[in-house]
């Protein structure tokens, strides 16, 4: 049963609030970083090459399950065939959980760091005291967790209400805004004294330096990035009407989304370098040397609180995206009202983030092969989770949904689509035993 399914009207609201979802810290926080850790331009290729082929295949195929059977995740799997499948909706619900548990406390400290600039407290251009300054914020065992509080606060608020046109017309100007923003950053960036040893480590590679946990980061983040893997893309295609071309809107969501990434790559890795940090230095880097690029801006302070601001913004409505497909199943298939569902999740979502944001202080002790709580659920998830969620929801396209994903009362792919047969053969073969041999190698 669907009750009043709202529906994007065209195809420019649709791809904004799909990127919207796409883009978020996994582009601005999380990319430049794996890229510092996994030799530069090595990661952007693979990444890129991940995006374009697996990435595009399975935002198609997610997007077209939604379209087709304007259903939550589990409600979609059951929909086109009874039986087993609908398990992999059912994994992809509890990824949803177990992704914004992390991705929250995040998103917190960009709310942390919006305040932190505007008050003049990360004013400098020394990268050492700022990498200072965000270890000591990151092991204090409170004030992070109140900044996660916050963050899913708003996230709650906004999710009670219905994702309405508010955050869609929000969307429309603020992701502009960070963009043109971002743009500025990547100009001081590679303008900055000593950026060129930046840019040759994100564009030139050294391929004698990869192996297979990038290659395993790769693939992970690409998912990670697109929002695949777990539903988030069915339930956006869901909400999707049959006026809109959908492998065209796909490849939209996609190219935007990477674009973003390879400029926030542009926007960190010359200044890294510029400043002589440590590219490899891990989850911190983007919090500690944009501060140092606006310090080196006239008016830095301003920009700085503008663009953590944005940030929190586009962290936001990929926050949203994680935990609708969590809420989407509690009122569809377990009947819960709206508010209801929201703050059960919103809740345990909250409290399941607690353990990784301590474990970055007083319980870092705490580790599993070298990782510690935040990274083993940011490894589960993106490495494990989503990959594997991407090779069930690829055979199903492939295989079991297909020809009914193509055409139907709300329109599929669309019979005229002229990439069917490349498309068909990525989903069946090409993806789950590419995902497959890159999922056990990586183990
Ligand atoms: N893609 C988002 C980012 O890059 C995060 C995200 C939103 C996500 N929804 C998702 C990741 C669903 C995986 C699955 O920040």
């Amino acid at each position: 049963m669907t009750v009043n399914r709202g529906h994007f009207g065209t195809r420019l609201g649709f791809v904004l609030a799909a990127a919207g979802s796409a883009i978020g810290l996994g582009n601005i926080w999380k990319f430049p970083y794996l890229a510092g850790e996994n030799g530069g331009a090595v990661f952007l290729i693979l990444y890129l090459g991940f995006v374009f082929t697996i990435g595009l295949s399975v935002m198609l195929a997610e997007l077209a399950i939604g379209r087709t059977t304007q259903r939550n995740p589990v409600g979609a799997f059951n929909a086109l065939k009874k039986g087993p499948w609908t398990a992999v909706g059912g994994m992809g619900v509890f990824a949803g959980f177990f992704i914004l548990s992390f991705y929250s406390v995040v998103g917190g400290w960009t709310l942390a760091y919006a305040i932190k600039s505007a008050t003049g407290l990360l004013a400098t251009q020394d990268v050492n005291a700022l990498g200072n300054a965000f270890g000591g914020f990151i092991k204090n065992p409170l004030e992070p967790l109140i900044y996660h509080a916050l963050f899913m606060a708003i996230t709650i608020t906004i999710v009670v209400r219905g994702v309405d046109i508010g955050i869609e017309r929000a969307c429309r100007i603020l992701m502009p805004l960070l963009f043109l923003l971002i743009l500025v950053l990547c100009a001081r960036s590679l303008t900055l004294p000593g950026a060129d040893a930046g840019i040759a480590f994100y564009l030139k590679p050294d391929f004698s330096k990869i192996n297979g946990s990038m290659v395993t980061s790769a693939l992970g983040h690409a998912f990670f990035s697109l929002s695949l893997g777990m539903g988030a893309m069915i339930t956006y295609g869901s909400y999707l009407s049959n006026k809109v071309n959908l492998p065209q809107a796909a490849l939209w969501v996609t190219s935007l989304d990477s674009i973003i990434a390879v400029m926030a790559g542009f926007m960190i890795l010359p200044a890294v370098f510029a400043f002589g940090y440590d590219p490899a230095a891990g989850p911190g880097l983007t919090f500690i040397t944009l501060p140092a690029v606006f310090s080196q801006i006239p008016g830095g302070m301003i920009f700085g609180t503008l663009f953590f601001i944005l940030l929190a913004v586009a962290a936001l409505t990929s926050a949203i995206s994680l935990i609708e497909v969590v809420i989407a199943y509690l009122i569809d298939e377990r009947k819960l009202s709206r508010p209801r569902a929201a703050i059960v999740s919103g809740t345990t979502i909250f409290l399941l983030g607690i353990p990784s944001s301590l474990s970055l202080g007083i319980w870092s002790d705490f580790t599993v092969a070298g990782k510690n709580i935040f990274d083993i659920m940011d490894y589960l998830a993106s490495n494990i989770m989503l990959p594997a969620g991407g090779i069930f929801i690829a055979l199903f396209a492939g295989w079991v949904a297909f020809p009914k994903i193509m055409d139907g009362p709300k329109g599929g792919i669309g019979n005229d689509f002229r990439w069917t047969w490349i498309w068909q053969i990525i989903c069946r073969y090409i993806a789950p035993a590419a995902i497959a041999v890159i999922l056990i190698s990586g183990l």
